[in-house]
């Protein structure tokens, strides 16, 4: 197993992991650019060629900070508990570090606060959408 930053060849399973892992409809076109926006960044766990977990973190440049996002963090079902999902947010701190950001936001559902806490994520506010 390896983490790696996703390449073309990995969008179908990884979109497909998305798609089953979220309630949330990950069937829009595949934005064409995204893996040459370097503020948008997706790794990948990979056992040769199988997509086992992925996590993104967004860049958002602002006036004078930097935020890092992070989403989608999945891990195939069949390898939930084995440390995965630790591993591609750690990785994800680091590349975070490396991008200068001031700080992490998340939005995370109540079930799984625990699991971002035991990486030194803290409660704080809480978040709010509108959907267009
Ligand atoms: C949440 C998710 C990413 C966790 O990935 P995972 O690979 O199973 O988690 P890990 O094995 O790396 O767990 C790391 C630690 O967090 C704990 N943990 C994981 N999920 C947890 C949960 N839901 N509640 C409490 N603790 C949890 C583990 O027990 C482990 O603890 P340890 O370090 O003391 O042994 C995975 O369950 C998943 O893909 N869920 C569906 C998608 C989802 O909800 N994503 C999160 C979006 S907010």
């Amino acid at each position: 197993m390896k983490i790696r930053l996703l390449e073309s060849n990995d969008i179908k399973q990884v979109v497909d992991l998305w798609t089953s892992s979220f309630s949330g409809n990950f069937n829009n076109p595949v934005y064409t650019n995204y893996l040459n926006d370097s503020n948008s960044i997706t790794v990948v766990m990979c056992d040769e060629k199988k997509i086992l977990g992925a996590a993104s973190l967004h860049i958002i440049k602002k006036l004078t900070r930097t935020l890092g996002l992070i989403e989608d963090v999945a891990v195939s079902n069949k390898f939930r508990g084995l440390g995965i999902g630790k591993k591609l947010v750690g990785k994800l701190i680091q590349i975070s570090k490396e991008k200068k950001c001031d700080k992490i936001v998340l939005s995370s559902s109540k079930k799984n606060s625990e699991f971002y806490e035991k990486m030194g994520f803290q409660k704080k506010e809480f978040s709010m959408v509108l959907r267009n």
